[in-house]
């Protein structure tokens, strides 16, 4: 009898009782009203000698208790799997922000591409810019009005007085600066900020960002820059794009022209003709000023605003919300 309780108990052990179906087998297995074998264990009790009954009696109780032992614990096993452990996997994943690029950062990067298609590299040239850089090397006469404490945003005072270091009003400097460092022909556009003493409304802030080009070989004329212009409105604005050139004055260009593109709105009336850039033929000045023989070499140079544009194709009315960096305008891009 005791070797049968001790194999019962060993048997009952090495049951594995991971499923609710498992867990019903062994309770009828070994508890069952009928045939269980705990049970037969207890019916057997009367065939127990007087002296080794309470002793026998005691066995099977336990192995009873260890069997309901066994049953709760897989049980409760069972529930908190359930509940707590193991995790849903058809729920839907919980969603994250994705964040964007700025638009004015996308509106650069497009025009990056199309110029990028066009063979033109990409050069960049200092925030704090000197009086040359800015100014004389590109032709500004000494009293020419870009240069009043109006518009330039000057860290020493201008020239006689100082040493004129200032934030750069345009990227056009940076036309010098890769002349200065390599040999032509040139053909590379500028991204970049700028940065002018001006008063703040919805078109103007104190800093915004250009897009300068410049290309210069032998033989480049005014048709290849009307070509190449042409060009990028088509890219940037759609192939039914209306762009007129206008005559126009730079220091630094002869001729210089601007180009408007028709912006159509709702109202029918044919809609309106909006600045994009300034553009021309860089002048024998400026490229005498970087040793550059203007004999030789011709070319032309062109500058956006990159704030206009994105506002044109977004539709955005205030330059401001381009810097007020509010998620809930800028998750609309
Ligand atoms: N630098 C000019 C500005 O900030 C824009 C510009 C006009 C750039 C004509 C050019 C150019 O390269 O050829 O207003």
């Amino acid at each position: 009898m005791a070797d049968s309780i001790d194999k019962v108990r060993a048997d009952l052990e090495a049951v594995s009782l991971d499923t609710d179906e498992q867990i019903e087998t062994f309770r009828i297995k070994y508890l069952g009203r009928k045939k269980g074998v705990i049970t037969d264990l207890f019916a057997g009790i009367r065939d127990v000698e007087g002296p080794e009954r309470g002793a026998y009696g005691q066995r099977v109780n336990e192995l009873k208790r260890r069997a309901e032992e066994r049953i709760d614990e897989a049980k409760r096993r069972g529930a908190s799997a359930a509940t707590v452990d193991r995790p849903d996997v058809t729920l839907p994943g919980r969603p994250f922000p994705v964040g964007s690029l700025h638009p004015i950062t996308q509106t650069a990067e497009e025009i990056r591409r199309v110029f990028a298609r066009l063979g033109y590299s990409v050069a960049e040239g200092p925030e704090i810019e000197d009086d040359f850089h800015n100014f004389t090397a590109l032709n500004f006469p000494a009293d020419h009005p870009a240069r009043d404490m109006q518009d330039t945003l000057f860290l020493e005072p201008p020239p006689p007085q100082g040493s004129g270091v200032l934030l750069r009003t345009h990227t056009s400097p940076v036309q010098i600066r890769v002349m200065e460092s390599s040999r032509p022909p040139y053909r590379v556009i500028v991204p970049g900020r700028v940065y002018r003493n001006e008063a703040i409304s919805y078109k103007s802030y104190c800093l915004f960002h250009q897009v300068e080009g410049l290309c210069i070989d032998e033989g480049v004329t005014m048709a290849d820059l009307k070509e190449t212009l042409r060009v990028f409105a088509r890219e940037m604005f759609g192939s039914d794009v209306v762009m007129r050139f206008r005559p126009s004055f730079f220091p630094f260009t002869e001729p210089s022209a601007e180009v408007d593109i028709l912006w159509k709105d709702d109202s029918g009336n044919g809609g309106r003709w909006l600045e994009i850039l300034g553009c021309g033929m860089v002048d024998p000045n400026v490229l005498d000023a970087v040793d550059v023989d203007p004999e030789r070499y011709t070319g032309f140079a062109f500058g956006m605003g990159i704030e206009r544009i994105a506002m044109l194709r977004h539709g955005i009315d205030d330059i401001r919300l381009l810097y007020e960096n509010d998620v809930r305008f800028l998750a609309q891009f």
